[in-house]
């Protein structure tokens, strides 16, 4: 399936990007490069010199331009060729890279791949929580070789919790576990609560380990692939009466069709200044996720394949429901929408 183009991908997150240090992915197939101008502010090129091309991050930046590392020709920010090496010599109108509408936001970075006219920051997921006073962020980044539907699909199920993450996420409750999805517009949110049960390991340092509890696990799925989950849980029976929190950001950003780019932040209200707290959820994410969901995530992308995993006809369970309606989402947004129809030359893409 074609990636979808007119819409935001995260890129990467904000610290990741310095005017010391520009940073080239590729994003749903596109080769990006995106840096930092001299003022703080973000542009993203396509990593492809026009001349021989080589990758642009090849090169290096000079003040807001980036300069090929084959023969010197200068980049600017808007992808036009601002200087030749050689004083007074000509540079031909198709010296010029393809430049990307970028974002930076609550910490992330995005990009747009698509027209460039459409490309609205008023439709990038809401991550405010992220740069919330009085909150602890620890996050990462992972490369993954599975498709970005995967990771979706992975992320707006966590019944697999149970099994993939048993040793630190597994509850009593599991048995009891009810699930629901709702969809408002192109906005999908996934609910599983685990009622009465005690703290599962990773919580007890936080919570009594011998009271029970209702954990609450709310995913909210946006378009492409860009998903903040809540957890919360609340004294049995007693929705009112919370007794923790914690808000996780969860972006995956296909690389290409069999890799992807996963990038996560725990976001905290307690605990703020403790670093063995941060230590904890390090451990975890480095565990979870890189330990456990990323084998059976790679597992499944080397039995499908190219394949769609719908066209093979999977069992369906009532927890696929969310992940089911974001494909369906996904893939309408995609056949709606204008192919580029060549990616050195996209400016004529409408
Ligand atoms: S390949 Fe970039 S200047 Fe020649
Ligand atoms: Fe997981």
């Amino acid at each position: 399936m074609p990636f979808l183009q007119n819409t935001w991908y995260m890129f990467g997150h904000a610290h990741e990007v310095t005017t010391d240090s520009f940073l080239n992915r590729t994003i749903a197939d596109v080769d990006l490069l995106v840096y930092r101008k001299t003022d703080g502010t973000l542009a993203a090129l396509h990593d492809l010199c026009p001349h021989r091309f080589v990758p642009l991050h090849k090169g290096k930046q000079i003040g807001d331009a980036i300069q090929c590392g084959y023969h010197g020709l200068e980049f600017g920010s808007d992808g036009q060729c601002v200087k030749h090496p050689v004083t007074g010599a000509q540079i031909p109108k198709t010296a010029c890279v393809q430049s990307y509408p970028v974002v930076e936001r609550d910490t992330l970075i995005w990009v747009w791949p698509g027209n460039a006219d459409r490309a609205d920051a008023s439709l990038i997921p809401d991550y405010s929580f992220l740069t919330q006073p009085d909150r602890r962020n620890v996050g990462g980044y992972l490369h993954t070789l599975a498709n970005y539907q995967l990771s979706s699909d992975n992320l707006l199920d966590l019944s697999h919790v149970q099994f993939v993450h048993s040793s630190m996420q597994a509850s009593e409750a599991f048995e009891r576990s009810t699930f629901r999805v709702e969809q408002e517009g192109e906005e999908i949110t996934t609910y599983l609560t685990l009622p009465n049960g005690l703290p599962p390991p990773l919580y007890r340092t936080m919570l009594d380990p011998g009271t029970p509890l209702d954990i609450t696990f709310e995913m909210r799925w946006n378009l492409p692939s860009c998903i903040r989950l809540r957890m919360t849980g609340t004294a049995v029976g007693k929705p009112e009466e919370q007794l923790f929190q914690t808000m996780s950001a969860h972006v995956v950003s296909p690389e290409t069709a069999s890799t992807s780019h996963y990038f996560y932040i725990n976001s905290r209200t307690t605990d703020l200044d403790n670093p063995e707290a941060d230590a904890t959820i390090r451990n975890w994410q480095e565990q979870g996720f890189t330990q456990e969901d990323k084998p059976m995530l790679e597992a499944q992308q080397r039995y499908i394949g190219d394949r769609d995993l719908m066209s093979l006809n999977p069992a369906g369970l009532k927890t696929d429901a969310g992940a089911v309606r974001a494909r369906r989402i996904l893939a309408e947004r995609i056949a709606n929408e204008p192919q580029i129809p060549d990616r050195l030359d996209t400016r004529s893409y409408a």
